[in-house]
């Protein structure tokens, strides 16, 4: 089908809806033009809606997010121009920490390179000492970046189900009930990337996350350490990190966002061993994903309505 509008939706609401057909991005003149006349949009994380789409729109209302982050959205412009924005937490917190317990495991236990041998038939015999050899992620300590909802879903399974030992670092620090509960310690980053087996990120993307892991940061990781980004891709410097895979400064990554997504950088795509790349699916179950499509548009149609959303972001001051 021609990309294009899917042809005019009414809801109980009697708000008008019009679909778009397509999820390819949108360049931000061609947002700004499209948008004009609406008064809401319910967006992607590929949306990227700066000040000049806002600026170029001023009778938008609401943006609801269809997505727990909302660092594609410049919401401080928004708030000026007197705006809603909403996203999509609670939903995908569990479905996004089970995908960062699978990328843990994929690199620990080398599942892609084991599906790879059987699928080549390359397979003659079992073998006690084969060359995918893994790791175990049992009694190994865990470092966590980011200690929000869903930093603690991956504490609750790595901690309960699989024995991690916990250290984290946070804006926030837990309280002392829910630390005793993980038996986590409370860090600085850089002795949770020098103490940790696996580190684990889950912190929100903004100016002073970007490239929290950075040339000098990944060096102080151990040689034997995993790192798993459910998160942001520009969290961390890409190159880098894809350097020290090469050299063998850090053992292995699972990666399900990139910084410049859907491109990777071609240092990662070379590396065939103790490295899983995933296309940004933390929280692609069907489930999941039509939860959070449902909630961005309730959210929108609240705030067309003149109810308060249930999930507005933070206004920014
Ligand atoms: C996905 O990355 C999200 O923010 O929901």
């Amino acid at each position: 089908m021609p990309e294009g509008i899917i042809p005019t939706i009414f809801d109980n609401s009697g708000i008008h809806v019009d679909v778009r057909n397509s999820d390819e991005p949108l360049d931000s003149n061609e947002l700004s033009e499209r948008l004009r006349g609406y008064d809401g949009m319910v967006s992607l994380l590929t949306d990227r809606i700066n000040a000049t789409v806002l600026e170029a729109n001023p009778q938008l209302r609401v943006i609801s997010n269809v997505a727990v982050g909302y660092d594609n959205i410049d919401v401080e412009t928004a708030t000026r121009l007197g705006m809603a924005v909403t996203n999509t937490p609670d939903v995908l917190t569990e479905t996004t920490a089970d995908l960062a317990l699978a990328l843990m495991l994929g690199v620990a236990r080398r599942l892609p390179e084991a599906d790879a041998f059987v699928r080549s038939l390359a397979w003659q015999r079992w073998e006690l000492m084969p060359s995918y050899l893994g790791t175990g992620l049992h009694g190994e300590t865990l470092g966590i970046l980011g200690m929000g909802r869903i930093g603690r879903a991956v504490a609750r399974r790595a901690v309960h189900g699989f024995g991690m030992k916990l250290l984290y670092a946070s804006r926030n620090r837990m309280t002392p009930e829910d630390e005793r509960e993980f038996n986590a310690t409370y860090v600085d980053i850089e002795s949770l990337l020098r103490l940790s087996d696996v580190v684990s990120l889950h912190m929100p993307l903004t100016p002073e996350t970007h490239h929290v892991l950075n040339r000098e940061k990944l060096a102080i990781m151990r040689p034997s350490a995993i790192l798993v980004n459910t998160a942001r891709g520009p969290l961390v410097d890409e190159a880098a990190l894809a350097q020290a895979l090469a050299a063998e400064q850090l053992w292995g990554a699972g990666l399900d966002v990139f910084e410049d997504e859907p491109c990777v950088h071609p240092q990662l795509l070379a590396l065939q061993e103790r490295v899983v790349l995933a296309p940004h699916l933390g929280s692609a179950t069907s489930e999941t994903r039509r939860w959070m499509v449902s909630m961005a548009a309730n959210d929108a149609r609240a705030v067309l309505s003149n109810n308060p959303p249930q999930n507005p972001v933070p206004q920014q001051s």
